[in-house]
Formats: C-alpha cells, structure tokens, sequence
C-alpha cells in the first residue's frame, strides 16, 4: 500500500492542527493520519471535525453567488458557477488533534511538539510500524477503519495486558457484540496462550466457533441438558455454598439468615440435608443449634428453590468431576463454553455465580510459581447488568469481587451489555479496556465519556456515527482510542485458513 497523499498542515498550535484537504481526497472523522515533520520525524493525528473555507464565504461573495441561480434556487449555467467555485478558491479544512508522535529513531513518544507549516498529510501505511505494533497486540480483532473503509492494518489487544485490566464490551442490539466475542474468542484459540470462559445465554457460539480448524483441541462446551456435542455439567452437592444459592433468588432478611446459618452448621452437605429433611425437622435442628426459631414458610422457600437448582444443575450425591475438569481446561489456555439458554434465570445465575466462585477460588489459592505456569483467564459475562448493576453490585456477588479482586490472581471479566448506564460505577471504572460499538442513546454514550480513562470526548461524533461492526477500542497501555472495524466471523476464518490448516505444537 503505498502512503497515500491527504492534504498540507495549514495551522497549528499545541496538539491541535488544521489541514487543508487535498483535492478528491476523502478523510472522514475519526481518521488517523500522518504528518511528515521536516526531520523524518512523524506525527500521528487524528481528523474530528471538517470546516469549508471559500474566497466568497462573505456576504458579498454569497450575494454574487446567489446571483447566478435562478428565481426557484437553482443552477442556470453550472459550467460558469464551476468556474466560480473550482480550482483552488474553495477548500476543505480537516481538524484534528496530535495523538503521539515519532522520532526519526521511529520511537512512539507523547506529543513533544507541532509540525512545521506545509508539512505533507498523508494515510497511514505499513511503514508506521511502531505506531502499528502498539495497535495490533496478540488478539486480533479487526482492521484499522479509515474513513469509510478499513486499512489491511490489523488492530487487537494484548491479552496479557488487558485480560487482567478488565474489558467492557458495549453496543445496541445489532451493533456486533456476538461477533466481536466470536472473532476475540478465536484469536484466544489460535494464541493458546489464554482461557477464555464464556457463559453462553443464547447458545449462539458453539456453531460457529466450532468450525475454527484448531476447535477440537482448543474449544470445549458445557450444558446441562443432554445434547449431541459437549459435555453435561453435573455438580457435587459439596461443591454448592451458601452464596451460589443466595445469588440465584431474592430472599428476605430471615431466609439469608437461615441459609448462612444452616451452611455453618451442616457445613458441606447443608444443601443435601436441606433437601433431605422435612421443613419441621429443619425448624427444629436450627432452633436446636441457634436458639433461634425459624418459621416454616421460611425454610420451605429456601427448600425450593434449592430444589429447583439441584435439578437444573444436575446436582447429585454421585462423585462428579466436570468442574475440576473445566478449571484445568482453562489453566491450560482453553475456550469453554457454558451454554445457558435452556436453563431458567435461577439456575442460570446459580451456575454463572458457582463457576466464577470456582475458577476465582482456584487461581487465589495458588502460589505466585504456580499461577506463573498456567494462563490468565477472560470470563466473558453478557447482559452483565443482571449481575453487575447499580443495586446487584451492592450485594456482595462473586462478580464484584473478580471485578475488584481478580487481576491480582491473573483473572479478568469481559461485560459485555447493551446499556453500560445500567452498571455499576465502580464496575465501570475498573474496564481498563472499552470495545465501543454504535450506541443508540446518548445517556450510554455520555456515561462512557465520563468513566472511560481515556479522552474520547474528541470522538463524539465518531462514535454516534458507527456503524454495525464497526467500534472503537480504547484501552490503557495505548495512547490513543482507535477506530476499527471488527473482522466479519464468517469471513475471518475463510480467509485467515485459506490456504494453511495450523497444527498446533506438542507440548
Ligand atoms: N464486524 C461485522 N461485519 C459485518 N457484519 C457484522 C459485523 N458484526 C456484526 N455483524 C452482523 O450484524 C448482525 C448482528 O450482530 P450481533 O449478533 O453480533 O449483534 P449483537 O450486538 O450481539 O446484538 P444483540 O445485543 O441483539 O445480541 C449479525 O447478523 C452480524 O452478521
Ligand atoms: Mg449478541
């Protein structure tokens, strides 16, 4: 690709530079450009607003103007109004902002100056490569969007760095946040380098993420019901606590009472006892331990709903291994699916709630050479808000805590949702990396402007204007938000594999 000819700096002062458009040249908001400094040094700027300049922009000049139309506003002789308008008595002016800039060592450095008068616009190309190597990370996810196509640039994240910083991935329906987690969760496969944990609430990704050429040894899937591919979760009526059942329902004040009280006293088997034993018997066992006396209607609330989840979880008193099998999966750099979509909302947060609580539990309990030796892991949590929302985040969850707890152990979370105004603000704050897709209201795009880290208060009118698929991504160890266009799932694996079929390495 040959770097393509833009415009001229005509203005510049602090980070803020003006150019003139060249002729037929398109540049659209939000593009990166590059201006060639006098020294072989670059700098790397970004267009977000256009104004249009003319020798007749004056009162008089428009008043002559109008003149040649006719008494209806339209053109009588447009070869004459050409001649008025053409040639270089009307310009473009491109604003933009300086990103970062370059030394003729090619070494990416914060803006430290602005370039000379006349200085060469052009498009950015492969020669950037330092700017490049910071945007493409190890995670594919798109190409570098430009105007209103995208550059053979790719663009992604570094898991290691990322993964545990935490990443918020937000749209309006339609917008592509399934295909962005089909295209990131691919790049996981091919890297092997990170778990990837997703909980599936629509079971949309096995079809497709099985028709990766490395998915039979890099992807697992999980359901609770039997199904021709897969594995069936089953669950050890040991391995259920207390808070994966309080996570699941709401309960009154005297129901958690009774469920953490009963947890402390039949420790692990409190779950099977509770159904084994009838609602007097429980009354009286509490009232024995405690001194406190529970009412029936209490503990038969607690008794069904733990019913409700021991059938949807296949919960049984049969030595089950699944889980520990799933943790290792993903210790070992895996995709793991847990498909929900055939579960009711109860055992869909009981299992989401009891697997984080797990794989959380697993990597805290390991020493620093231990978790050295297996892969951080991503767990992908859609329409978060359920779990993560202004009032959820107050109730203590397993969520919140991988939300402020996890990167100390090598963990992190994904939230992916359609309205980020309805999470939390301290979940929000804790996204070191933001996936921004179109986002329809203005209330969720004005709540991101304030907690993102990064400024991307210059890419308002970028972002209102997106379209599906395409997002910008803006993470903290990169100095700027680039815009991208997320790789189309369907074509990504058709042109990524066209040609080779990867082996993956013996360990
Ligand atoms: N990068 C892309 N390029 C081309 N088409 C895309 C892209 N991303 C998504 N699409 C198309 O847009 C449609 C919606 O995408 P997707 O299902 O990912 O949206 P979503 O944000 O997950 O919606 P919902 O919130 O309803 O789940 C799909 O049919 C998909 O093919
Ligand atoms: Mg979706």
């Amino acid at each position: 690709m040959d770097a393509e000819y833009k415009g001229r700096l005509t203005y510049a002062k602090g980070t803020s530079v003006e150019f003139v458009v060249g002729p037929n040249q398109d540049v659209d908001f939000g593009d990166i450009l590059v201006v060639e400094g006098k020294n072989n040094d670059r700098f790397y700027i970004r267009a977000y607003d256009f104004k249009v300049k003319s020798r007749w922009s004056g009162i008089n000049g428009v008043g002559y103007l109008m003149s040649k139309l006719d008494e209806n506003g339209q053109v009588e002789n447009q070869e004459d109004l050409d001649f008025y308008l053409g040639g270089n008595h009307t310009v473009k002016i491109g604003l933009a902002e300086q990103l970062c800039y370059a030394d003729d060592s090619g070494q990416l450095l914060n803006p430290k100056t602005c370039p000379d008068f006349f200085c060469q616009v052009r498009a950015l190309s492969p020669q950037d490569t330092s700017l490049l190597a910071e945007m493409k990370g190890d995670l594919e996810v798109g190409f570098l969007k430009s105007g209103r196509g995208a550059l053979s640039l790719p663009v992604g994240i570094y898991g290691s760095q990322a993964i545990t910083e935490h990443i918020g991935v937000f749209g309006t329906t339609g917008s592509g946040k399934s295909n962005l987690i089909k295209v990131l969760a691919s790049s996981v496969v091919d890297s092997g380098n990170y778990g990837l944990l997703v909980f599936d609430v629509h079971n949309e990704y096995f079809k497709d993420l099985s028709s990766h050429p490395m998915s039979k040894d890099r992807l697992s899937v999980y359901h609770t019901d039997v199904q021709e591919y897969g594995k069936k979760i089953a669950v050890n009526f040991a391995e259920v606590d207390a808070d994966d059942i309080t996570a699941c329902a709401t309960f009154t004040e005297p129901q958690l009472d009774a469920i953490y009280k009963l947890s402390s006293i039949w420790k692990e088997n409190w779950m099977k006892y509770v159904l084994q034993y009838d609602v007097d018997d429980i009354v009286e066992e509490l009232a024995g331990c405690t001194g406190q006396k529970y009412n029936a209607r209490t503990i038969g609330k607690i008794k069904s709903i733990c019913w409700n989840v021991m059938q949807e979880l296949n919960i049984a008193e049969e030595e089950q291994t699944v889980i520990s099998e799933m943790l290792a999966e993903l210790e070992q750099g895996k995709v793991v699916l847990v498909e929900l979509k055939n579960i009711s909302a109860i055992g869909e947060q009981a299992l989401s709630t009891l697997l984080s609580k797990k794989l959380l539990k697993n990597y805290a309990s390991k020493t620093e050479i231990e978790r050295s030796q297996i892969k951080p892991v991503l767990i992908v949590l859609e329409e978060a808000h359920r779990f993560l929302g202004k009032k959820a985040h107050s109730s203590n969850n397993v969520f919140a805590r991988l939300v402020s707890e996890a990167r100390k152990f090598n963990l992190g979370m994904c939230i992916v949702d359609q309205q980020p105004r309805l999470l939390a603000d301290d979940v929000l704050s804790q996204l070191n990396t933001l996936f921004i897709l179109g986002l329809a209201s203005k209330a969720d795009r004005t709540k991101l402007e304030a907690m993102c880290r990064k400024d991307i208060l210059s890419q308002r009118n970028e972002i209102k204007n997106l379209e599906c698929g395409e997002m910008i991504v803006a993470t903290n160890y990169m100095r700027f938000a680039a815009p991208v266009k997320v790789h189309k799932f369907e074509n990504l694996l058709e042109q990524r594999y066209a040609d080779h079929i990867p082996s993956i390495p013996v360990q």
